[in-house]
């Protein structure tokens, strides 16, 4: 029998679905769900649920002695645009909850650690289409230092440590379950609810602005297949870029009018643009096809069908 899998930061955007996923693999016995605050019920049921504060070491030192946990997957984080408004908490979250984790696995406590990195490793100065796997960095936000700081640490626990941990450079995401909070790519969601919602969004990015996106089971989809890839194949404890799709504001918003021809939308940048100007367009993810055969399935077209359907049956429900 498999020992349990703990999750930290269950209740957002990727941890509710991941949980979801690792449960219908694993049973939901073996998948200890956590955050700072309750999540829906679906969640709360399937499973147990700690409630649990990511920077705090001893109590998640509790949780996997109670349980007996041998994977941790740390999803809790705060993201780019809230980063920015809250600086050193940023820093002290997403740091301290990462060092919590490798700690631990250095102590011999856990043995695998997924923790993910994100395209706001890259800056202003790396190259903007198909931004290779390694490449100028010197990224630009809060988020950004973090995340690439963590990715360091990550590499160097691996290396002086043994520590197993796997990453992710997630793009973009997008799904209808759960709301992503305080991201720069929160637009690409929030602009589905307002198609069906109201028929109108006001997109707080300009209409040209291309960035890298994924679909939500396409990201949960690579986060569990590098974890159950054997070590040998993991090339980088860094983090590994990880590609999908491109697009920009006016771009979607042509893929939600082949369904929903009177869907309006108009632009109103805001300090969000500054953040998006400093990203890549498209990621270069061929180490990760390579090293443990990720590939795709969602493009813009099929994630906008399946937007629009399961948001339109929610409103009916
Ligand atoms: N979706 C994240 C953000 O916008 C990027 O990793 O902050």
């Amino acid at each position: 029998m498999r020992k349990p899998i703990l999750i930290l930061g269950a209740c957002g955007q990727i941890g509710t679905e991941l949980t979801y996923e690792l449960r219908s693999i694993f049973g939901g016995e073996n998948i200890i769900a956590s955050d700072i605050r309750e999540g829906n019920e679906s969640l709360m049921q399937a499973g147990p649920f700690e409630l649990l504060d990511a920077t705090n070491y001893e109590a998640i030192e509790d949780v996997i002695m109670h349980y007996e946990v041998e994977e941790v997957y740390l999803m809790a984080a705060m993201l780019s645009a809230t980063a920015e408004k809250f600086p050193m908490r940023a820093w002290n979250l997403n740091m301290n909850s990462l060092f919590n984790v490798l700690n631990l696995a250095k102590e011999g406590k856990i043995e695998k650690i997924f923790w993910p990195s994100s395209i706001a490793v890259f800056g202003p100065n790396t190259p903007k289409e198909s931004t290779p796997q390694s490449t100028l960095m010197e990224p630009s936000t809060v988020y950004g230092i973090s995340k690439q700081s963590g990715e360091r640490w990550c590499e160097y626990y691996f290396k002086k440590f043994g520590v197993d941990v796997r990453s992710v450079r997630y793009p973009g995401l997008i799904s209808w379950k759960t709301m992503p909070g305080g991201g720069t790519t929160d637009y690409a969601v929030e602009i589905y609810h307002a198609a069906i919602n109201s028929g109108f969004y006001k997109c707080f990015l300009k209409e040209d602005t291309k960035l890298p996106m994924m679909y939500m089971d396409d990201a949960v989809k690579a986060t569990i297949s590098l974890m159950l890839s054997p070590r040998k194949n993991i090339k980088t404890h860094a983090s590994y870029n990880l590609g999908s799709m491109s697009f920009s504001p006016q771009e979607i918003a042509a893929s939600i009018q082949k369904h929903i021809p009177e869907f309006e939308i108009s632009y109103s940048p805001d300090f969000r643009q500054q953040i998006a100007d400093s990203w890549p367009k498209s990621i270069d993810d061929s180490q990760a096809r390579q090293d443990w055969n990720w590939s795709p399935e969602f493009d813009l077209k099929k994630t906008t069908a399946t937007m629009l359907s399961n948001l339109r049956r929610k409103v009916r429900e």
